[in-house]
């Protein structure tokens, strides 16, 4: 075994494999700019404070899975989630008061301390979406028509969309009450940390996954039906903006998402081939977070997805099989090299893929690696061609060969391009 390993929970992402999530995030990013969305790119340590008072102090996140340093005085963690961050540069740079800076996206690593297993990793990544300004319903609907229309492109199917109402300052204040008088009595039947979460923060009971807990929770008060009257109209609204929309559904009164700033809309997309981690996005609204992140009286709304996820459901012929390069430039002595040099460089500036041998090869084995590489041309410069002023180009799929002068490389390299 190598002497050094990546941590567990983290990993590699190879050649081979990185175009397949290079075309994701092409893809990804074609289609988020046509929905009017701008990349922000913020970096992965944040002050630890950051998190806990808006993902919540007593979520499972903050509480157990955040890689945090205390460096001197200060307590700065590895970024768990992207919208706490985003909420945070927004403010710090007055993105209001940008024009076209209210739709965000990212895509990166972001890092929980959790058990690993398949779809579950230390560090994994994601495509996230924040959309800060207004509380319109159709931004719900419309972000998520998005996430389907880009699941779509990447083609992605059999999913399923999980949709609550997890209701707001008005009205959650009653229901956090309703649900307490339900758990009261049942407290002895419920976990240590069901306990705490009854003090702290009752909602978070349904983020438990110890098997009693869900059985006791069983028959609790749901939360849709204590919503206030803006929060029912708010949430009717996105149904049937929905349903305008053709985008199939199930409302889950179960589900409030494990981090604290959601308010109204709350949602995720599921699907059965990702096994037990079987959560591929999650987002919601959060109006209410960018105050207090220190900023204006601001309504939010996002969703990430989980790349690692998402690769396990792309479909086998979606990966990208591109030979490596266009032509491989192969000098048969050293002399040759300065040649064969010179020549990639021309090629390259004309916008051709070229890979350059480097060290003594036969022929022979120059042309086997273009094989394995599937390059389809190689361009020979020996003794003799260093001697007739120019290069012999062979065909790897014909076999042919013909001398190429290099006053012609030029219009090689718009053949090649054309080709391509
Ligand atoms: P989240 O549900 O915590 O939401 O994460 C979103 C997605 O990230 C999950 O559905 C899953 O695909 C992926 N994910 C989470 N943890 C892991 C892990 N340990 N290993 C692999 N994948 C994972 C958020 O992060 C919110 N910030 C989403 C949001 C944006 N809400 C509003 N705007």
């Amino acid at each position: 075994m190598p002497r050094y390993q990546a941590l567990r929970g983290t990993r590699d992402i190879l050649p081979g494999e990185v175009e397949k999530w290079q075309r994701v995030e092409r893809i990804a990013r074609a289609l988020l700019d046509r929905y009017g969305f701008r990349e922000i790119r913020t970096p992965i340590i944040e002050p630890t404070e950051l998190f806990v008072r808006s993902v919540g102090g007593s979520t499972d996140i903050v509480r157990k899975e955040m890689f945090t340093l205390v460096l001197s005085e200060d307590s700065v963690s590895l970024r768990p989630e992207g919208t706490a961050p985003v909420v945070r540069a927004f403010v710090q740079a007055g993105l209001d008061r940008v024009a076209g800076a209210d739709r965000l996206y990212y895509i990166g690593p972001m890092f929980r301390y959790e058990r690993p297993q398949k779809g579950r990793q230390r560090q994994f990544h994601q495509i996230g979406v924040e959309v800060i300004g207004s509380d319109d319903p159709l931004v719900d609907a419309e972000t998520i028509e998005m996430l389907l229309y880009l699941l779509e492109e990447l083609g992605v199917s059999e999913t399923s969309l999980a949709l609550n109402s997890v209701g707001d300052a008005v009205c959650r204040p009653g229901y956090r009450e309703a649900l307490r008088a339900y758990l009261a009595p049942r407290l002895a039947l419920l976990c240590a940390d069901c306990n705490r979460r009854y003090e702290e923060n009752p909602l978070r009971v349904f983020d438990c996954k110890v098997e009693t807990c869900r059985g006791e929770l069983a028959a609790a008060p749901a939360m849709l039906d204590h919503l206030c009257e803006d929060c029912r109209r708010h949430f009717d609204s996105v149904r049937s903006y929905l349903d305008r929309f053709g985008i199939e559904y199930m409302i889950d009164p179960r589900l409030v998402r494990g981090l604290d700033y959601y308010v109204r809309t709350a949602f995720e997309l599921l699907s059965e081939q990702l096994g037990a981690q079987n959560s591929l996005m999650g987002g919601g609204r959060y109006d209410g977070l960018v105050k207090e992140m220190g900023g204006k009286d601001l309504p939010g709304f996002g969703w990430a997805l989980g790349l690692e996820r998402l690769m396990m459901l792309l479909p086998a012929d979606r990966a990208e099989a591109t030979a490596s390069a266009d032509i491989l430039i192969a000098p048969l002595d050293a002399p040759a090299r300065t040649a064969a040099a010179l020549a990639a460089r021309t090629l390259r500036r004309a916008g051709v893929r070229v890979l350059l041998e480097a060290g003594e090869r036969s022929l022979t084995s120059h042309l086997r690696r273009a094989d394995r590489l599937g390059v389809p041309l190689v361009l020979i410069i020996g003794e003799q061609e260093v001697a007739a002023g120019g290069y012999t180009l062979r065909d790897m799929r014909s076999g042919e060969q013909r001398p190429v002068p290099v006053s012609e490389l030029t219009r090689l390299a718009e053949e090649i391009l054309r080709e391509a």
